[in-house]
């Protein structure tokens, strides 16, 4: 199908070149327009293997966790779109639906952590992405400076202070400054790739410098 539409396109050169067909300014208009129709349908991209091509992206798993404003109460959710995102200032980033249920409070809270998961804490990452009555029941968890849940036995937590906000089409862009963090030498991080949790095979490396 992909093959077929790009093959009709570079017909279009030789078609004009050919023939009695004069290359006026209207001729030119018609070929560039529909050169750019047929660029436009042979890019577009099928959700279904968009998702399973992106999958194809092992990422370590997250929780990221807030509190509603104004209270106490908190909020958690699995994110695998974590990442770093500058060393100074030392800024992180990650996306959420537009849908999730909680959004307004991740946008206005102004602060929020996030809990790297270790390998035997697949548990908690099927918790906080699944609708559950209460993804917090029995959950062990400290609070730093903003008191949002800092979780126990991960391999790092970042506690940060909400930068900005962008839009990224279905998702939110989150950026956040870095403003006290903890890690573990050792331990193996949970896994996620092709849409299923996986073990980490060899040893734990031993940190670098
Ligand atoms: C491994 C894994 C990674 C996920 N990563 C993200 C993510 O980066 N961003 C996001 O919006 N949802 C992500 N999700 C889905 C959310 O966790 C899920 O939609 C959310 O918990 C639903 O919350 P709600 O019921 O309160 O709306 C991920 C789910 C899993 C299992």
């Amino acid at each position: 199908m992909l093959f077929l539409k790009i093959g009709r396109c570079e017909k279009w050169p030789s078609l004009s070149r050919r023939g009695n067909l004069t290359l006026t300014a209207k001729t030119y208009y018609l070929h560039f327009l529909a050169q750019s129709l047929c660029v436009r349908a042979a890019m577009t991209v099928d959700e279904r293997s968009f998702r399973r091509t992106l999958g194809c992206f092992a990422t370590g798993v997250t929780v990221v966790t807030t509190l509603i404003p104004n209270t106490t109460v908190p909020l958690g959710v699995t994110v695998s779109s974590f990442s770093s995102l500058s060393l100074s200032p030392p800024l992180i980033l990650f996306s959420l639906g537009k849908d999730l249920s909680t959004i307004d409070s991740y946008c206005d809270f102004g602060y929020f952590a996030v809990n790297v998961l270790a390998e035997t804490q697949r548990d908690i990452s099927i918790r906080f992405s699944s609708r559950v009555d209460d993804r917090w029941r029995g959950i062990k968890y400290k609070t730093w400076e903003s008191g949002v849940p800092i979780l126990d036995e991960c391999l790092a937590n970042l506690e940060c202070r909400l930068s900005a906000v962008h839009d990224g089409g279905d998702h939110l862009i989150f950026v956040g400054e870095v403003v006290r963090l903890r890690h573990e030498e050792g331990g193996a991080p949970l896994i996620y790739f092709r849409g299923a949790y996986m073990e980490y095979g060899p040893p734990p490396p031993v940190a670098a410098g």
